[in-house]
């Protein structure tokens, strides 16, 4: 049985600030007509969740209202960012905010098998972090590799591990931190994921390292100007369909939602403040 996830990301949800709610309503329309498997959110569900648990609250409600089987992974916005990566204004992880996200999501990492794969998420915010639950969550990713037998291995985390190459060393808000992605690495021991998909970036990109395959959810609500970001692949909204095949193999495509207009950041200076 060929599995399809309709990767959603970057949704950035809020009762007090509801700018990109109306695009989650029009692409969850196309999501029911389309019956996926699952509905994975990659994080930064909530426009504001690290400090506004009703932004919490709200987003949980829209995604129920969809009526298809959902799951979550953080983003920096839902329980703040991993210590090395906040940007100017932006919280950190902490055991209150990791906490609150967990009542109204469920847990930050996880793991099922589907025919032909294994699917694991986790919690891109801990990598690097000093909370104890970020080797805790090493600990998962590595219990999570045994018996994986012939399956392949599909991860999921908010944030991309690198652009191009696992080895890079730059520090920033844009991947994970070289040494938590190397500790990461690492906890795979001898396995090569198929598939590794995130978010964060606002962009839809494929791309391979080694027999890897990397794919970037764009976001279901606004994309960044290129003064402020660059342009890594597609500056457009929508949402990712991934087909797991049970033989292992996969494709992961950007579907565009028509009358679903690709919001710009920098019209909307009451979100997160002028660009
Ligand atoms: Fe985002
Ligand atoms: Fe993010």
């Amino acid at each position: 049985m060929t599995f399809r996830i309709a990767q959603i990301s970057d949704t950035h949800l809020s009762e007090s600030k509801p700018f990109f709610v109306d695009n989650f309503v029009r692409i969850g329309e196309a999501l029911r007509s389309a019956k996926p498997d699952l509905v994975l959110n990659t994080g930064d569900i909530t426009l504001d969740g690290a400090s506004q648990e009703s932004d919490l609250a709200a987003a949980r409600l829209l995604h129920d209202a969809l009526g298809l089987p959902v799951r979550f992974i953080p983003g920096n916005h839902d329980l703040g960012d991993s210590p090395y990566g906040p940007s100017p204004g932006e919280h950190t992880i902490d055991a209150v905010r990791r906490a609150r996200y967990l009542k109204h999501f469920g847990p930050d990492w996880w793991s099922f098998d589907i025919p032909g794969w294994r699917i694991l998420g986790i919690n891109a915010q801990l990598l690097g972090s000093d909370l104890p639950e970020a080797a805790e969550q090493e600990s998962a990713v590595a219990h999570a590799m045994e018996g994986l037998g012939l399956r392949s291995l599909a991860l999921f985390l908010h944030r991309p591990m690198f652009d191009k190459s696992p080895d890079e060393t730059e520090i920033g808000g844009r991947f994970v931190h070289p040494e938590p992605r190397q500790r990461l690495l690492a906890a795979f021991g001898a396995v090569v994921p198929a598939l590794v998909v995130c978010g964060h970036v606002h962009q839809y990109r494929e791309s391979w390292s080694g027999s890897t395959r990397h794919v970037w959810g764009t976001s279901t609500g606004y994309v960044i100007p290129d003064r402020r970001q660059p342009r890594y692949g597609l500056k457009e909204v929508g949402y990712v369909e991934h087909t797991l095949r049970p033989d292992g193999t996969h494709r992961s495509e950007l579907v565009r939602v028509p009358g679903v207009e690709t919001l710009n950041i920098e019209n909307f200076p009451g979100a997160y403040g002028p660009v």
